[in-house]
């Protein structure tokens, strides 16, 4: 059986899910925070210790700025409705990316990050404004400036994940095969499962199908 310390999970499908069932692509972003919930529910149960969610990328600021503040708003709402029953359950929250929104938002993940920062249980990575290539050359800029040997070990020092072990398994729903610019170094040895289900339809049932598929899996990380 496969160890599973880390999943990271592109949640991919809440526009066409949303337009399909209320002609709203924003209602079935509305939608997917409820696969959320019970994805981090599921996760706890599992005793998985990181979970790395893909919430926005730097590429979806070419969105129409209805959807982008739509999305947003829903963020600010679920932290200010969710973060102390987050923290009670002993989970610790930090976000990936770039760190530019609202004055609001930015102090609002500030201070969630920092009022859970000690929790052990769970850490959940919200990837907010984040983009794999931009990740990686700015971590260059800094080893290049930090003066220290180029190696792998130490470019990962200024990665954002720094501290969190790469991830063992990644799933991306939405019936959609590509990685559309996620820790695309982190991922270079991680069990990769596509699912067909659009986010909001994905379930703890789905999720808890793969993660047996993923312990069962020969891991060769190039040996035999
Ligand atoms: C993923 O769902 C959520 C975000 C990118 C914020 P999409 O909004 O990309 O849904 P589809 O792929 O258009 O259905
Ligand atoms: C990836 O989904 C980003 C998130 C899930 C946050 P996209 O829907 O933005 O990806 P592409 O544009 O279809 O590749
Ligand atoms: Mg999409």
């Amino acid at each position: 059986m496969n160890p599973l310390n880390h999943v990271a999970i592109i949640m991919d499908g809440n526009g066409r899910w949303g337009l399909k069932k209320r002609n709203s692509r924003n209602a079935g972003h509305k939608a997917g925070l409820n696969t959320v919930e019970k994805i981090i529910k599921e996760t706890i149960k599992q005793k998985i210790r990181f979970l790395t969610l893909y919430a926005f990328s730097t590429e979806n600021w070419k969105r129409p700025k209805k959807e982008v503040n739509y999305l947003f708003n829903l963020l600010e709402n679920f932290l200010i409705n969710r973060i102390d029953e987050l923290h009670k359950q002993n989970i610790k929250l930090k976000i990936i990316g770039i760190k530019s929104f609202s004055n609001k938002l930015n102090k609002l993940l500030n201070a969630s990050e920092k009022k859970t920062s000690k929790n052990t249980k769970l850490q959940i990575n919200l990837a907010l404004n984040y983009g794999s290539k931009f990740e990686i050359i700015n971590a260059f800029k800094n080893l290049l400036k930090s003066k220290v040997k180029i190696s792998e070990k130490n470019l990962n020092k200024y990665l954002q994940t720094k501290d969190i072990p790469d991830p063992d398994l990644l799933i991306r729903t939405g019936n959609t095969k590509r990685l559309s610019n996620f820790l695309l170094w982190q991922l270079a040895y991680s069990e990769i499962f596509f699912e067909k289900k659009l986010w909001p339809d994905f379930n703890e049932k789905d999720y808890s199908k793969i993660i047996n598929n993923f312990r069962s899996v020969k891991r060769n990380f190039g040996n035999i």
